[in-house]
C-alpha cells in the first residue's frame, strides 16, 4: 500500500534556496522558473484615488498566493506625530509640515528597508502620495541603493463625483476626523487634496527609466512601462482586472450528494434527494438575494454541481479549475477508512492540512494555485455564483476574507447554504442563508476522531425558508 506523501512547501514563487540574496531561481506552482526579486510597489496618486484600497488588495492577493507582502503606510506613520492635521498641514510652504511629513515618509521607507532583510519578504507596498518627481527619485534611488526592485503604480482620476463620493465613503470616517462633523472633514478634506493639486506631477516620459503602471479612470485606460520581470507582470495584471462598480459573489456548494450520505470523498456520485429539494430551492433563494441582477452561473465539471445549478435561470459557464480537491488513492473512501488505511497519513493531514497533498492528489496550496485565474475572472466580473465544493469554496473564501492558511482548510461551509460577498471599500461584507432542507455534515473538526453520522446534523429551520445571518469581516 503506498504511502501518502506531504506537498512540498512553497509551490508558488517561493524561494527555491535562499542562500544568494537578491537574486534566487524559484519554481512557482505549475512549474515555471522565476528570479526571486524584492519589489517595492510604490503608490503614487492624489488623494481619495483608491491608493490604500489597491494597496490593501494586492497584499491580500500576494498573501493568498503565499507570497509575502506587506503594505506600509505613510499616513500611519504621520499620524504618530500629527494625528489630526487640518488641510493646512499639507500646504507645502508650511515648512513644519512638510518636515514632519518628509520625516513619516523616512521612517516608512527605514522600516520598509528593515522587513526587505528577511528572506521571504518579497513585496512592499509603500502607500502614500509619492506625488512629486522628486519624491518617486528620492525613493528609487533609496531603493536602488538596497537592491530593491521599483514599480510606481499612479491612480489617476479626475471624475469630481467619483472622488466625492470617495471622500464620502472613506474619508469622513478616517482616524484623521475622529470625532469630527463629516460635512466639515469632507470640506477639509477637499480643501487638503487641492493643497496637493499645487505640487502634483503625474508619472510621465522625465520618469522613463522607471517601471510603473498608470491607472487612468479606474482602468479604463492603463499605461504600463518597462515590467521587467514574471513578479511585475503578475502584480500588473492583477491591477488591470480590478474594478469598483458595486457588486456581489455568491457561493454555494452543491447539493447533498449521494457520497455526502455515505461519508465517502471525492468522486462523481449524483445528489441525494435532499440534494436535489436544495437544487429546486436555489433559484428562490437567490432571487431573493440577487432580485433582478444579472448573473453568471459558474460550476465544476462534475455532475452535483451541473445537478444543483441546472435550475438557475441564468447563463453558465462550467470550469475544470473548480473541481473538488483531488484525493487521489484516497478518491471514494470515507475519513474512517483513510484513517485505518493511512494512519500516518490521516495524522499528517491533520498537522499541516494546507500543505498536505494526498498521493497522487492535490493539497490545498495546489488547489489555490489551480483558482488563481479564476480569482483574476471574478476580479473582472461583476455578479457571480459559483456552484462548488467543499475545498474549493473554502480557498475562494479566503481570497476574499483574507483567512489564513491555518484556518481556511477547517472552515465549517455547511451543505444547503448559500454565502453572498460583498466587496466594499477596505472589508467583505458576508451573508449566509440556509435552505429549509436538512443535510449531513461533512466538516471533522483538526484532530477529531474520522466519524460519519449518517444522520442529518443541520436542524431544520422553522420558517421562513431562508435563514439570513450577516457578519462583516
Ligand atoms: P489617501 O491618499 O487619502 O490615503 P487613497 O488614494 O489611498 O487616499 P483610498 O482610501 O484607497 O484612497 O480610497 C478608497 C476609495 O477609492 C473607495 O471608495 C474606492 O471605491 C475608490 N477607488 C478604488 N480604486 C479607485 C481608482 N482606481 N480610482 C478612483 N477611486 C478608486
Ligand atoms: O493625504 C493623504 C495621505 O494619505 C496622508 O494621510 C499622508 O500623511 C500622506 O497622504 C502621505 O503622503 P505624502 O508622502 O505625500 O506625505
Amino acid at each position: 500500500r503506498p504511502e501518502l506523501n506531504r506537498a512540498p512547501q512553497g509551490d508558488f514563487m517561493r524561494p527555491a534556496s535562499r542562500s544568494r540574496a537578491h537574486s534566487n531561481a524559484k519554481t512557482n506552482g505549475v512549474g515555471v522558473q522565476v528570479e526571486e526579486t524584492r519589489i517595492c510597489v510604490v503608490m503614487v496618486g492624489l488623494p481619495a484615488r483608491g491608493k490604500s484600497l489597491i494597496a490593501q488588495k494586492v497584499v491580500r492577493y500576494l498573501g493568498w498566493l503565499s507570497i509575502t507582502a506587506k503594505c506600509f503606510n505613510v499616513g500611519n506613520y504621520r499620524r504618530t506625530s500629527t494625528p489630526q492635521p487640518s488641510a493646512a498641514f499639507f500646504d507645502t510652504s508650511n515648512k513644519e509640515g512638510e518636515r514632519l511629513r518628509m520625516a513619516a515618509a523616512e521612517a516608512a521607507v527605514k522600516d520598509m528597508c528593515n522587513w526587505f532583510r528577511k528572506p521571504d519578504n518579497l513585496i512592499a507596498i509603500l502607500d502614500a502620495t509619492n506625488s512629486t518627481k522628486a519624491r518617486r527619485r528620492w525613493i528609487k534611488d533609496r531603493c536602488d541603493a538596497e537592491g530593491i526592485e521599483t514599480l510606481f503604480v499612479e491612480s489617476k482620476c479626475d471624475d469630481e463625483e467619483l472622488i466625492m463620493a470617495n471622500i464620502k465613503e472613506v474619508k469622513t470616517t478616517s482616524p484623521d476626523y475622529k470625532g469630527q462633523d463629516p460635512e466639515e472633514a469632507a470640506r477639509d478634506f477637499r480643501e487638503r487634496i487641492r493643497m496637493y493639486e499645487r505640487v502634483y506631477e503625474t508619472l510621465d516620459e522625465d520618469e522613463a527609466d522607471m517601471t510603473y503602471c498608470k491607472i487612468i479612470d479606474v482602468g479604463s485606460q492603463v499605461i504600463i512601462n518597462r515590467i521587467q520581470d514574471y513578479l511585475q507582470s503578475r502584480v500588473v495584471y492583477y491591477l488591470m482586472n480590478l474594478h469598483i462598480k458595486p457588486r456581489s459573489i455568491w457561493i454555494s456548494r452543491h447539493g447533498e450528494s449521494m457520497y455526502n450520505l455515505s461519508g465517502q470523498i471525492g468522486g462523481d456520485a449524483n445528489l441525494s434527494s435532499r440534494g436535489e429539494q436544495y437544487a429546486k430551492l436555489l433559484p428562490e433563494m437567490v432571487k431573493k438575494s440577487a432580485g433582478d441582477l444579472p448573473l453568471t452561473v459558474w460550476t465544476s465539471t462534475l455532475k452535483r454541481t451541473a445537478q444543483t445549478a441546472r435550475y438557475l435561470p441564468y447563463e453558465k459557464l462550467s470550469w475544470k479549475a473548480l473541481d473538488e480537491l483531488d484525493s487521489g488513492v484516497c478518491d471514494g473512501l470515507t475519513y474512517a477508512e483513510i484513517e485505518a488505511q493511512y494512519p500516518q497519513d490521516f495524522k499528517a493531514r491533520d498537522e499541516d492540512k494546507y500543505n498536505y497533498r494526498y498521493l497522487g492528489g492535490e493539497s490545498y496550496r495546489d488547489v489555490v494555485i489551480r483558482l488563481e485565474p479564476i480569482i483574476m475572472e471574478l476580479e473582472r466580473s461583476e455578479n457571480i455564483l459559483i456552484v462548488t465544493h467543499q475545498a474549493v469554496l473554502r480557498c475562494i473564501y479566503a481570497y476574499f476574507m483574507g483567512s489564513s492558511q491555518e484556518q481556511s482548510p477547517w472552515m465549517e461551509v455547511p451543505l444547503h447554504c448559500l454565502i453572498k460577498l460583498t466587496p466594499r471599500a477596505y472589508k467583505t461584507e458576508e451573508e449566509r442563508m440556509f435552505a429549509d432542507v436538512p443535510a449531513v455534515s461533512t466538516w471533522r473538526g483538526k484532530g477529531t476522531k474520522a466519524e460519519h453520522a449518517p444522520t442529518p446534523a443541520q436542524s431544520v429551520a422553522p420558517s421562513p425558508m431562508i435563514k439570513p445571518e450577516i457578519k462583516v469581516t
